[in-house]
């Protein structure tokens, strides 16, 4: 009998169906309906205010939705924590870095390991084997990740003495430490100088090759273009055009949302 029905494709990784997020009624994202495949990389792109970070904060559980639900592989997890999807694999970035100054780079990795303050907690009081070990576990694996970030230099020196992209660099590593499906990047090259950019392009296309999925929020198109195989505009909280990077560039719309000046 099944052999009659037509095939169902397999849930998209990541999904967003008619996603609305008001603040007092202004909407900032606007019924935007947007599929993230398993090992995509897609970039985002839109004027300021346009709507981009309040949709990763919608996708990922920092802020609720007014209208719409977010699915991980086909599950409902629009009322899930931040937390919880996190540990479904889905990371995201900040636009503004949020690392813990005065701890070491390391420290910033191992305090962004999903459990790690519980974990720590039972190996301090009850001296378990079992945390030591999971210890050892996370800080090789926090090596590994600042090895594909190109942060192991810095390992041991407090976060606050990094540069701005070696910020973004550190963001990214600390997401990576939640072993994720999907990343979601919110500006990595913004304030980032022109060396450390072409690092991160370079790590970012390590990650991908990896089959990780990457969603990155980039004012500078062009840029953008280069890394992205599908590129997503927004305008006022919409979805202005969803493509292949050219056609969306050469798209009439977007052109006039950018006032002609496509950067
Ligand atoms: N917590 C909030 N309360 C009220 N309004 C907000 C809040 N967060 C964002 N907004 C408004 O929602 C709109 C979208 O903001 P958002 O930060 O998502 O834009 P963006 O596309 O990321 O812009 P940028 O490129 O400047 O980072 C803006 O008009 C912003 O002022
Ligand atoms: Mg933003």
């Amino acid at each position: 009998m099944s052999s009659s029905q037509p095939k169902t494709a397999p849930p998209a990784l990541l999904e967003a169906r008619g996603v609305t997020v008001a603040f007092d009624g202004f909407r900032a994202v606007d019924d935007v309906t947007f599929t993230v495949a398993a090992g995509a990389l897609i970039g985002i792109a839109g004027t300021n205010g346009a709507g981009k970070s309040t949709l990763f904060g919608a996708l990922a559980g920092q802020l609720p939705v007014s209208a719409g639900e977010i699915r991980l592989q086909g599950r409902d997890m629009t009322a899930l924590p931040a937390h919880r999807r996190a540990g479904l694999g889905l990371a995201r970035t900040f636009q503004v870095p949020r690392e813990f100054g005065t701890l070491s780079v390391l420290d910033n990795l191992l305090a962004a390991a999903p459990n790690a303050r519980h974990e720590t907690l039972a190996a301090a009081w009850f001296g378990r084997p079992g945390g030591r070990r999971r210890d050892a576990e996370l800080t090789a694996q926090a090596d590994e990740v600042l090895r594909l970030t190109g942060l192991a230099a810095m390992r041991d020196q407090p976060a606050a003495a990094l540069s701005g992209g070696q910020k973004k660099l550190l963001e990214l590593s600390r997401a990576l430490m939640g072993q994720p499906r999907c990343i979601l990047l919110d500006e990595p090259f913004a304030g980032v100088n022109p060396v450390l950019i072409g690092q991160l392009l370079e790590v970012l296309r390590a990650i991908h090759a990896r089959g990780l999925a990457l969603v990155v929020i980039e004012h500078h198109l062009q840029a953008l273009k280069t890394l992205v195989q599908r590129l997503v505009v927004m305008d006022q909280g919409r979805i202005l055009a969803d493509g292949a990077p050219q056609a969306v560039l050469d798209d009439a719309r977007v052109q006039a949302a950018y006032m002609g000046g496509v950067a």
